[in-house]
């Protein structure tokens, strides 16, 4: 979590400010006069710091004045009023890194902070100690410059570890190319990967540069290598070993530096021992393994990475969701097959028919805790009637937008088929209703 110190003589606005940043995800401190502002600087590290401007004893510019000179380089976003535009274009000179006018909406400032702070739509969440643990592994083997092997039932995040280790890579400023060998036929993979001259084929019209050409230099993510046929298998060894590819009719190898990443949700050694992989290219691959573990094995990150996901719909959708405490508890104590795919699903699907801010589970199938207390939740501001009301028009409401076709509609709410049976019956749900 992001450290932000804000400083506002005002308590009120200081106070306000101090919620909305938690809500989204920083961890705020307050003072209201600068000096304890600074000392509070002096114990604790901060990635970011809001300042008034107009305070007494000291104002912003002194403030930032001081904290420079503690050869601090924090990001510092001035806050000001109407009459004191100028000192903001003075607290610039001196090293603000932006500015604010009072009085603003919470957006705007968001819109300054995201453009001052790295973006954190690479940024990943890694919360329980299995997950930090794999984190180390993956700073260490980026640098080492090795074939990695990413293992993970599907969705657990393969492919966001994959970038992970081309960015702290060495090659991070070099191509990241992926190519998934699951969703193209034999003989188009073959040119995908190597590319082809000119008249190799009918239909070669061009000459066309392949994904190994593609990566030179940088790294290459094979995904969902298992399901490469057996014969491309020997092709991409040679790639591998010999460090040179060979164009779908071309006339010499072609030298490359690709560093190569190759994932699958398959066991490979089954595969090796079914016949079905080469053993020799599943020991070029499996130079380090990763195994990612499933979601459910490392329930710590469950509920901070929906807060990552409802965060990152927040911004996107203008809105500030929020997740309810009994949600979080219900999305922890789900098995989530699908891992963090679903999750993440789950989360945008939530906060899209949610008509109030605070996101709530919403059927009481998938909510032990409240189908065990037989007590419906109190929730502020909710439309008006009762949850059971909203879940009837929700249940009816999706089944609209899909026709009635129930496995559709309970794909849509992340519940069952039978699910969706149940609640038909229980509500007494006709089909003119659902107009089908
Ligand atoms: N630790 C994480 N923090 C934030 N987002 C994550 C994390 N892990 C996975 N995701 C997100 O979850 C989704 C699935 O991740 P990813 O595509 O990397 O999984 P995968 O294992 O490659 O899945 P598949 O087997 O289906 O190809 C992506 O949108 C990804 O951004
Ligand atoms: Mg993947």
């Amino acid at each position: 979590m992001k450290n932000v110190l804000i400083l506002d003589d005002e308590i009120d606005m200081a106070l306000a400010l101090k919620e909305s940043l938690k809500r989204c995800g920083f961890a705020p401190v307050v003072c209201h006069n600068p000096v304890t502002a600074l000392s509070e600087l002096n114990l604790s590290d901060f990635e970011l710091i809001i300042t008034d401007m107009k305070m007494p004893k000291m104002d912003g510019i002194e403030f930032l004045q001081e904290i420079r000179k503690k050869g601090l380089f924090t990001p510092v976003i001035v806050i000001t009023g109407y009459g004191t535009v100028e000192n903001a274009v003075d607290a610039m000179k001196l090293g603000a890194t932006d500015y604010i006018m009072k009085p603003f909406p919470f957006e705007s400032l968001q819109r300054v902070i995201a453009r001052i702070m790295p973006s954190e739509e690479t940024d990943m969440v890694a919360e329980s100690q299995s997950m930090k643990n794999l984190l180390a592994i993956v700073r260490d083997v980026a640098k080492a410059d090795i074939t990695v092997l990413i293992t993970g039932e599907s969705g657990t995040g393969k492919e966001i570890i994959a970038r992970k280790i081309h960015k702290s890579s060495l090659r991070a400023d070099k191509a990241f190319v992926a190519i998934n060998c699951a969703a193209i036929s034999e003989n188009l993979l073959e040119s995908e990967l190597f590319g082809y001259e000119k008249g190799a084929f009918t239909g070669a019209t061009e000459r066309r540069i392949g994904k190994f050409e593609l990566a030179n230099k940088g790294t290459l993510l094979l995904d969902e290598i298992s399901e490469m046929a057996y014969p491309l298998q020997a092709k991409l060894l040679r790639a591998i070993q010999e460090r040179e590819i060979d164009r779908v009719g071309g006339k010499a190898p072609i030298p490359v530096d690709v560093r190569i990443i190759a994932t699958t949700n398959r066991d490979l050694m089954s595969e090796v021992k079914a016949g079905r992989f080469r053993e020799d290219l599943y020991y070029r691959l499996n130079v380090f393994p990763i195994k990612i573990p499933a979601l459910r094995e490392r329930r710590d990150d469950i509920a901070p990475l929906a807060d990552f996901f409802v965060r990152r719909l927040s911004k996107k959708m203008g809105r500030v969701f929020e997740l309810s405490d009994e949600l979080k508890k219900h999305l922890v104590s789900r098995n989530w097959e699908g891992n963090v795919r679903e999750l993440e699903n789950f989360a945008y699907r939530l906060a899209v028919v949610s008509k109030s801010d605070l996101l709530m589970p919403l059927l009481y199938d998938e909510v032990s805790g409240i189908t065990n207390t037989g007590k419906p939740s109190v929730v502020e501001n909710a439309p008006k009637g009762t949850i059971k009301d909203m879940e009837r028009d929700l249940v009816v409401k999706t089944l609209r937008e899909t026709n009635g076709n129930r496995t559709r509609a309970a794909e849509a709410l992340g519940v069952t088929v039978r699910t969706i049976r149940n609640k038909l019956k229980e509500y007494g749900i006709t089909e003119e209703e659902i107009g089908g």
